[in-house]
């Protein structure tokens, strides 16, 4: 992997070799362990959206690596506006040694890994959100979770994080499941690819259907960052795809409850689901620090080696 722009760059086994490398990353920080594998490197992290997880996780991850961080909004740098986006990405590589970027289009990140010449992450565009996905995921697989016994149920929007968590939910051998309402399906490309990588795709209307036997509920905001214009529309659309108590009653009992964050309470989620007992939020808030910290190993530091 010399980016890491999609849940495409990943494989199974490499996905499977990043839980491993993020496990001991955790445990050895827990248990005192305190090695600069990344000592002097740098990594430049560009936000065109805000950021409460993805910014702290980033910049901690490379500090605990030994490295450091250095943050540039994407309005201060002019990000295709004062300087496009390949000039932008030529110039930071002659200074640092990798990008996290957060940005509006999912072009300007794969225009940055095609020009750089050093490794590119996604910290999140309008299309995926593939460090999520690999938290998400290293969460469930750190409990115990076996993939291919597993069915995750998506309820909600068909966004850039479900993008990431369904493709890479099959790509681990899982049943996957999506509830949203017309018209705010998970992009055609991305379905044939969960068809093609998974045992089973089940795209629905119907939440209580997506939810019946479940063993992971998964929901995000039904507004993404940059659609704020379209807010009536979408409380509208999305009514009765809260996940509250009567939709976590129609899942495996114990089933677990998954969100992204941030969550935005009452609507997509209540709040007694999110404080529940089924939900793991402030693990998988907690995973994007480690997940990520293999992620930034492997790319800017050769690999497994350097822990
Ligand atoms: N889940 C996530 O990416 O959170 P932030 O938007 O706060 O970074
Ligand atoms: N779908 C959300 C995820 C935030 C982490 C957004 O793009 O705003």
């Amino acid at each position: 992997m010399r980016h890491f722009i999609t849940t495409a760059d990943l494989t199974r086994e490499s996905a499977l070799g990043l839980f491993r490398l993020a496990a001991d990353l955790k445990q050895g920080w827990k248990a005192g362990k305190r090695t600069v594998p990344l000592a002097a490197r740098t990594l430049a992290l560009i936000f065109e959206k805000p950021s409460l997880r993805t910014r702290v996780t980033f910049e901690v991850g490379i500090v605990q690596l030994g490295g450091r961080a250095v943050y540039l909004q994407g309005s201060e740098i002019g990000l295709g506006t004062r300087e496009s986006v390949p000039d932008v990405a030529r110039n930071l590589s002659r200074w640092v040694d990798g990008i996290a970027a957060r940005v509006h289009a999912h072009a300007t990140v794969e225009t940055m890994a095609r020009v750089a010449t050093i490794p590119v992450i996604n910290a999140l565009s309008d299309f995926e959100h593939p460090c999520q996905a690999l938290a998400d995921f290293f969460t469930l697989w750190e409990r115990g979770v076996d993939f291919t016994r597993t069915t995750v149920a998506w309820i909600g929007d068909g966004n850039n994080v479900c993008h990431s968590v369904i493709l890479l939910g099959a790509m681990l051998g899982a049943k996957v499941r999506v509830a949203c309402p017309p018209g705010f399906e998970p992009d055609p490309a991305v379905q044939a690819e969960v068809s093609r990588l998974g045992p089973s795709l089940l795209v629905t209307e119907d939440p209580r259907e997506a939810a019946t036997g479940a063993d992971v509920l998964y929901t995000d905001v039904w507004i993404s960052m940059g659609q704020e214009a379209e807010r009536e529309r979408r409380l509208e659309a999305f009514g009765r795809y809260q996940v509250n108590e009567t939709i976590v009653g129609f899942a495996r009992p114990n089933a677990l409850v998954m969100h992204c964050l941030p969550a935005h309470r009452g609507e997509e989620v209540t709040d007694a689901v999110l404080d529940g007992p089924q939900s793991i939020v402030l693990d998988q808030a907690e995973n994007r620090l480690h997940a990520q910290k293999a992620v930034i190993l492997q790319l800017l530091g050769g690999g497994a080696d350097d822990a």
